[in-house]
C-alpha cells in the first residue's frame, strides 16, 4: 500500500531581510524578519509525499524531475523531526498505521526558476514540511510546522502562511522560540500588489546561506544592521501593515532591502547582488515616487538582481505602466495579485 498526500507552498518575499544566523546548525537568527507571501497562483513549490513498504529502503526527493541529495543535514533535520511526531501519534493510537519508519519519496515541481533568488528554497522546504505533515495526518499548526521548516531554510518557515507574516528570532539556544507567526492574513490589505521583475533567471552567484556567513564573519556594518536597524524597522513594518499605511510599508521596504545590500557591499570580499537593471529600476521607482509627490511604489531585491515592487492596485498604471514602458525591453514582468493562501487541510 502506498500512502500519499500533496500541497502547495507559495513564495514569501521579505520586506526586512533575513542576513545572518546564530546558530547555523539549527538556522536561528541574528535578527527577526517580515514577509508577503505571493498568492499561490504565481511562484510556488507543489509536493507530494509517499511513503510505502514497497519504496525499498532510502528515502528520495524528485525536484523538476531531477534527484536531489536528501542526505544532507536540513532535510535530514525536517525527515527526523516530522517522523518523531508522527510517532509519537503512533504510540498513543494503536489503530494508526505504522508509516513513521517507511521510506518517504518526495516528489516537488517549482513554477519558476531554481535559485534564481526568486526564493525556491523557501517554497521548497514550506511544501515538503506540510506535505509529509499531511501524508502522517499531524494537527501541528502553521507555527509549529515553521519551527521545522526553519530548518530546511530559513525563509520557508514564513512560507506556511499567507499574508503578512513575522519570523520571530527567538532566544532559545535549541530554536523552540524561532517561529513565523502571522501579522495580518492577505484579506487584511486586499489591494497590495506585486510585480516580479525578472532580470536574471540564472542561478545566483553567491548562494544566500554562504553569503550570510561570510556577512557575519567580516562586516561591521552588519552587528549595527542586526542591532539597531532591524529592530526599529521590524517595529515600523509591524505597524504600516496593521494600519495599512503604504508610505511607510514602502519606505521601510526599500530602506530595508538597500540596508541588506549595504552589508553585502561591506561583506569581505564583497558581494554584488544587484546589477546594472536591478539599480536602472530603483532608480525608475525614485523616478514614479518623485513624480507622485509620495511613495506609491517600493523595490526590494533579495540574494540576486530580480526586483520586486510592491504597489497599490489604484496605482496600477502610475507604477505597473510606468515601469514596463520604462524598462520595456525587458522580459519576464509579471504583475499579480497578493491573494489569500489556499488553507490546506490544515
Ligand atoms: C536575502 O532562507 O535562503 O532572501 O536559511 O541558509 O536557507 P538559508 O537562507 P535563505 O535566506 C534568505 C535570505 C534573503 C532574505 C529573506 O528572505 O529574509
Amino acid at each position: 500500500k502506498v500512502y500519499q498526500a500533496s500541497t502547495t507552498a507559495p513564495v514569501n518575499i521579505a520586506v526586512v531581510k533575513y542576513w545572518g544566523k546564530r546558530d547555523p546548525k539549527l538556522n536561528l537568527p541574528t535578527n527577526s524578519s517580515v514577509s508577503v507571501t505571493l498568492s499561490q497562483a504565481d511562484l510556488r513549490t507543489h509536493t507530494t509525499a509517499a511513503c510505502s513498504s514497497s519504496f525499498g529502503s532510502e528515502d528520495s526527493l524528485l525536484l523538476n524531475s531531477s534527484p536531489q541529495d536528501v542526505t544532507g543535514a536540513r532535510t535530514q533535520a525536517c525527515f527526523r523531526e516530522l517522523r518523531s511526531l508522527r510517532a509519537q501519534l503512533e504510540a498513543s493510537d494503536a489503530s494508526l498505521p505504522k508509516l513513521s519508519p517507511l521510506p518517504l519519496r518526495i516528489v516537488s515541481e517549482n513554477n519558476f526558476p531554481t535559485a534564481a533568488g526568486l526564493a525556491s528554497s523557501a517554497a521548497g522546504f514550506a511544501a515538503l514540511v506540510r506535505a509529509i505533515a499531511n501524508l502522517y495526518e499531524l494537527s501541528s499548526s502553521p507555527t509549529e510546522l515553521s519551527r521545522i521548516a526553519r530548518q530546511g531554510s530559513g525563509s520557508a518557515c514564513r512560507s506556511l502562511f499567507g499574508g503578512y507574516v513575522a519570523w520571530q528570532m527567538g532566544e532559545k539556544a535549541d530554536g523552540s522560540d524561532s517561529v513565523a507567526v502571522e501579522v495580518a492574513p492577505a484579506s487584511h490589505w486586499p489591494t497590495m500588489r506585486a510585480l516580479i521583475l525578472v532580470v536574471s533567471a540564472e542561478k545566483k552567484g553567491v548562494s544566500s546561506t554562504s553569503g550570510m556567513q561570510i556577512t557575519v564573519a567580516t562586516s561591521e556594518l552588519f552587528q549595527r544592521r542586526a542591532e539597531v536597524v532591524v529592530p526599529r524597522h521590524m517595529l515600523k513594518m509591524e505597524k504600516a501593515i496593521k494600519e495599512k499605511d503604504f508610505e511607510a510599508f514602502g519606505k521601510v521596504t526599500m530602506m530595508e532591502s538597500n540596508s541588506f545590500h549595504a552589508t553585502c557591499l561591506d561583506t569581505f570580499p564583497p558581494i554584488f547582488y544587484l546589477n546594472d537593471v536591478s539599480r536602472a529600476a530603483i532608480r525608475a521607482v525614485e523616478d514614479i515616487n518623485t513624480k507622485a509627490g509620495k511613495v506609491i511604489a517600493a523595490y526590494t531585491f533579495d540574494a540576486g538582481p530580480n526586483a520586486v515592487i510592491y504597489y497599490e492596485e489604484e496605482n496600477t498604471e502610475a507604477v505597473a505602466g510606468v515601469l514596463k514602458s520604462a524598462l520595456g525591453n525587458l522580459d519576464g514582468w509579471q504583475g499579480r495579485d497578493i491573494k489569500e493562501q489556499a488553507s490546506d487541510n490544515l
